[in-house]
């Protein structure tokens, strides 16, 4: 997908606000070497920086990481494949925030992080669990295919049971894996969910002419409103899994 990272900057910048309460979790001490996975436009990474540790951010999509250079010239931003990381027991830390679930191999994902960190490195993120954006979802696929066409899920929204599986056979030791509901409110009053769908859709809706567009955003909204139309906004339905999981050599069977 080609991402907006200014529509990503501005509307839609509680992406980032989230993932400071995840920051936390991390040691961002001088001797600390940090990949953030997936670090759109550098927001997170500039936060793990503050104290000295040493930060890479990395991120499929150029137009990105071209943002996160403008935004933070003094950070390290390279376009790399998070299945195929070019790192080999480099890092303490994997830090993620809102990015596994857009991936579909997650075994090739989890093995590439396994590879980047050091010994009892650990892995700290947070992504859409089961049901994530499952109002949201829901409503744009019944739309789609009203009209003819077909809609299929690009996301991966596992449970804690089935990432913690994932996560064992990739060789992790879990520390620590919740879900949780986190009802997560629109920018932009009663366009936040177009700019939402504009945003994280935008695949989906490129074969469609602006007036097509417009009605499957027209007809998506009408469906969601009783659900997450609340106090004059809209507030989308994110289930998050959080995880904190350490490198243990030993674990590893492949
Ligand atoms: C999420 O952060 O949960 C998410 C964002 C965009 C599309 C799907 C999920």
């Amino acid at each position: 997908m080609k991402w907006n990272s200014n529509l990503y900057d501005n509307k839609h910048s509680f992406v980032a606000e989230y993932g400071k309460s995840m920051i936390n979790f991390v040691n961002v001490g001088k001797e600390q070497k940090i990949l953030d996975l997936g670090c759109g436009t550098g927001v997170l990474t500039n936060e793990l920086a503050k104290n000295g540790a040493t930060v890479i951010g990395t991120d499929l999509s150029k137009n990105m990481i071209d943002k996160a250079k403008s935004n933070y010239p003094n950070l390290i931003f390279q376009v790399e494949d998070a299945t195929s990381l070019p790192f080999k027991n480099e890092f303490d830390t994997v830090f993620s925030n809102a990015v596994f679930h857009w991936i579909s191999n997650q075994e090739k994902l989890l093995h590439s992080v396994y590879t980047c960190l050091k010994d009892n490195g650990t892995l700290i993120c947070e992504f859409g669990a089961q049901n994530n954006i499952s109002q949201i979802q829901t409503a744009f696929e019944k739309v789609i295919e009203q009209k003819g066409y077909s809609y299929c899920s690009p996301f991966f929204f596992p449970s804690k049971e089935e990432y913690k599986l994932l996560l064992d056979q990739a060789g992790f030791e879990v520390k620590h894996i919740i879900e949780y509901d986190r009802p997560t409110p629109l920018a932009d009053e009663e366009k936040g969910l177009r700019n939402w769908i504009c945003q994280f859709f935008a695949s989906d809706l490129l074969e469609f002419s602006d007036e097509q567009k417009e009605q499957i955003l027209l007809e998506t909204e009408k469906l969601c409103k009783n659900s997450i139309w609340k106090n004059n906004q809209w507030v989308a339905d994110y289930r998050r899994i959080q995880i904190i999981a350490v490198k243990n050599k030993n674990n590893r069977t492949k």
